[in-house]
């Protein structure tokens, strides 16, 4: 089952910078929230706060809460690494590993966690995790050839599957189509509205479209202006976010008259 994230007076930190202000979001298990916004407003930076990545950038810091089914992520007593376990993430390109095989790919988070398997557990979790991924007709024959083998739709599956393999809580996709195809894409957002039975998801995108098409609720960001920081202006279910918003200022960027 997918976990509830809930985001609490989060302000987002580069050094001295502050990126995103005051970020109040509840994030509901096993449904897909998608992050819309213009360039800039901190989209990419609050979905990396909720597996901890924000910390990797030198100076980054956080202050405010993070809990994921009511445990602040950011406790003291908290691993970071074990947090990326739970929270899975999925980049914008599709990055498999070069020199890995597609079954390699599928269990590098897996090697990652130190966890020792069996070779039948391995090939188990291999053709578990591509078939959740909508993959497995379409590699099984080859799981032995390279990931970069495969088309670029293929490969975002791929490393869809190697995010599910280790049986994260929650799934973060930061534009995971915009390097895609319509095709690919269909494909991907296909197994989106799959992968919410099992997962909580929130994707970023810039395409309208895709957040109308796969997501339950959106939630919009902006900035007053250049170097000043995002703020999250409203959240709803897609359907009142798209046909009727509160803040006009969500009605203007929907409509395509900014960002
Ligand atoms: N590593 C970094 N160091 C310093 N500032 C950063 C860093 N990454 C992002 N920023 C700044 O934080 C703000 C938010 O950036 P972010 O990448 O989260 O925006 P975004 O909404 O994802 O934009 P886009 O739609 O272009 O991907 C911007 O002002 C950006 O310049
Ligand atoms: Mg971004």
């Amino acid at each position: 089952m997918g976990q509830r994230i809930d985001v609490n007076h989060l302000n987002v930190y580069y050094g001295d910078f502050l990126a995103v202000e005051d970020v109040n979001i509840h994030i509901q298990a096993n449904k897909v929230t998608a992050f819309i916004g213009p360039s800039g407003c901190g989209k990419s930076t609050v979905l990396r706060t909720l597996d901890r990545m924000h910390e990797i950038t030198p100076g980054a810091h956080v202050t405010g809460e993070v809990l994921l089914e009511g445990r602040n992520l950011y406790g003291d007593d908290v691993d970071p690494v074990a947090v990326r376990r739970d929270v899975g993430m999925v980049f914008q390109r599709p990055n498999p590993f070069p020199t890995m095989s597609i079954r390699e790919n599928v269990l590098a988070g897996v090697r990652l966690n130190n966890k020792k398997i069996s070779k039948s557990d391995a090939d188990d979790l291999v053709e578990w995790a591509l078939r959740g991924a909508n993959l497995w007709n379409e590699v099984k024959d080859r799981l032995d050839k390279p990931g970069i083998g495969l088309s670029g739709g293929q490969q975002q599956r791929l490393c869809i599957a190697r995010a599910v393999a280790v049986h994260p809580q929650v799934l973060l996709m930061d534009e995971p189509c915009s390097a895609l195809d319509p095709i690919s894409t269909l494909a991907v957002e296909d197994l989106i509205n799959e992968l919410k039975r099992d997962y909580t998801i929130v994707i970023v995108t810039h395409n309208m479209q895709q957040a109308a098409r796969v997501s339950d609720y959106t939630a919009f960001f902006n900035l007053k202006e250049i170097g000043k920081p995002g703020h999250l202006v409203e959240m709803d279910e897609t359907k009142v976010i798209f046909e009727n918003p509160k803040d006009t200022e969500t009605e203007r960027y929907i409509s395509g008259r900014f960002g």
